[in-house]
């Protein structure tokens, strides 16, 4: 028994050896996310540890690789030093109201794509600490759910604007140009693009993101959806639509699809436009 014990003492300390991957690794993560809070202990404490140099390198990496058609976000949204930055909202937090209120503007941004970033900077820096291929697979969904999120939102944001109709900016306006003729092209009427996008979107299961896209082969547009924070890598993202409860639920309660139709009064289509003609590469005009 005692010799059980003992045998079981030392597969105990062992065990935990061979669990370091995970334990490890998940302790690392959660330190640094709650240093994030106070971001700076965080930031300082890691680059103490020295792994800091070798982030850049492996973000680009990363983010080629998981990520190949984003190439209109800036580099440093998302590389550079592996310290991602909150990005500003381009607007102020009540300037889609009515559609969407500052309530949930102000809790989407300040909280929810902000704990996308803390932990996207979390992992990375875990992933930079060690050489352990373990680790290094454990840290995957981690960079793959904080990446995603952090560059969704990224997208989303720029891909609102305040409502024409509400006197306050662009908002919900699809001017004559090349993305709307695509879009009547495609979908055959303004309205129709909408209703298929809508039903399209709403059919999610869970949380998820509903997006119109650029096919990079054909140049054609095509509605897809994501799940969880899963971003968009089979086409080239041109609008991004937030299905998460989070993004609608304090407002629209439990009605998902009023949520859905009141946004278009605030979808930017000049940045959409933007985003259309950089994945066309300028070859339809
Ligand atoms: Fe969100």
């Amino acid at each position: 028994m005692r010799k059980v014990d003992s045998k079981s003492s030392r597969t105990l300390r062992r065990g935990p050896g061979g669990r370091v991957v995970a334990v490890v690794g998940l302790d690392s993560e959660e330190a640094m996310v709650d240093g994030g809070k106070t971001r700076r202990g965080g930031l300082a404490g890691v680059r103490n540890s020295g792994g800091g140099g070798h982030v850049p390198i492996l973000a680009r990496i990363l983010a080629h690789n998981l990520f190949p058609y984003h190439h209109h976000l800036r580099t440093h949204d998302y590389t550079m030093s592996g310290q991602h930055q909150l990005p500003d909202l381009p607007y102020a937090y009540d300037a889609l109201e009515p559609f969407i209120s500052r309530q949930i503007m102000e809790l989407h941004h300040k909280k929810h794509h902000q704990t996308y970033v803390t932990a996207l900077n979390a992992a990375e820096q875990a992933y930079a600490k060690t050489s352990s291929p373990k680790e290094r697979i454990a840290l995957q969904a981690a960079l793959k759910f904080n990446g995603g999120g952090h560059i969704n939102h990224s997208l989303f944001w720029k891909n609102l604007a305040p409502s024409a109709s509400e006197g306050k900016g662009n908002g919900g306006v699809l001017k004559d140009g090349p993305l709307k003729t695509a879009i009547l092209e495609t979908f055959g009427t303004f309205d129709q693009f909408k209703k298929e996008f809508n039903t399209v979107t709403a059919g999610i299961q869970g949380s998820g993101w509903g997006w119109l896209g650029v096919n990079p082969a054909s140049k054609r547009l095509e509605l897809a959806t994501t799940a969880n924070q899963d971003p968009l890598l089979s086409l080239v993202p041109v609008i991004g639509v937030d299905v998460w409860e989070h993004a609608f639920y304090l407002q629209y309660l439990n009605v998902k699809v009023d949520y859905l139709n009141a946004i278009w009064n605030v979808v930017n289509f000049d940045e959409a436009e933007k985003r259309y003609l950089e994945a066309i590469g300028g070859s339809k005009l």
